[in-house]
């Protein structure tokens, strides 16, 4: 997608993905993902980033698009310290960016990968790209949560796109299923078929 996609989906409120409450699955499994400072891509204003705080985790937030990084501050009634495009309070950095513009640098020691509608928010030829590009920022042995969904691709246009166990499997080969159960939020649940499924995932 081009970067105006999601800028006209903020701007025009189009954000039906946004839960406004942690993640059941994040909630459910939150153990599993072991380590201090998690990173999180294509965040949005996902609670799931206040919730991994309130756990003890430090969090970096990867987000294109300024305004939700801005309103994720706004809603949560902190006031952060900006520093270019990285904005910070407490143990919460959102920086905002295109995520293929992050390097292992900008990013720091990170301890965990936690994927909620990232992966599937990217069209097929660039799914391999991200995969690859958080390997590279991260060190290989990072363990992650991996927040994917399948639903007949044939019968709606993503995004959010189907991402299939099999194709899970090939950018994870040791991923651990630890979960799945309808799809019951977003554009893909109206199908009355989508499948959200949550891996344990690292390389
Ligand atoms: C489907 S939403 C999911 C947001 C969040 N993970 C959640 O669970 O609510 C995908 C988000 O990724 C952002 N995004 C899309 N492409 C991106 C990119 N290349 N780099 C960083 N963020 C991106 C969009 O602006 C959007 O907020």
């Amino acid at each position: 997608m081009e970067p105006q996609f999601w800028r006209d989906r903020w701007a025009e409120g189009k954000t039906a993905f946004h839960e406004g409450k942690p993640n059941s699955f994040l909630t459910q499994f939150l153990a599993r993902m072991t380590g201090k400072r998690v990173l999180v891509p294509l965040c949005g204003k996902a609670d799931d980033l206040s919730y991994l705080a309130s756990e003890g985790r430090e969090v970096v937030g990867i987000e294109l698009v300024e305004d939700a990084v801005k309103a994720f501050f706004d809603e949560h009634s902190l006031t952060p310290t900006v520093d270019g495009n990285r904005y910070t309070a407490g143990p919460i950095t959102l920086i905002a960016s295109d995520i293929f513009a992050i390097d292992r640098k900008q990013l720091g020691t990170i301890d965990a990968i936690y994927d909620r509608a990232a992966l599937v928010a990217l069209p097929p030829d660039l799914r391999p790209r991200y995969v690859a590009h958080l390997r590279a920022a991260v060190a290989d042995t990072v363990p992650g949560l991996l927040v994917s969904i399948e639903y007949p691709q044939e019968r709606m246009e993503g995004p959010p796109f189907s991402v299939p166990e099999t194709e899970v499997r090939t950018y994870y080969p040791k991923a651990q299923l630890l979960a799945e159960q309808p799809l019951t939020s977003g554009r893909a649940a109206e199908l009355g078929v989508a499948i959200e499924r949550c891996y344990s995932v690292t390389w």
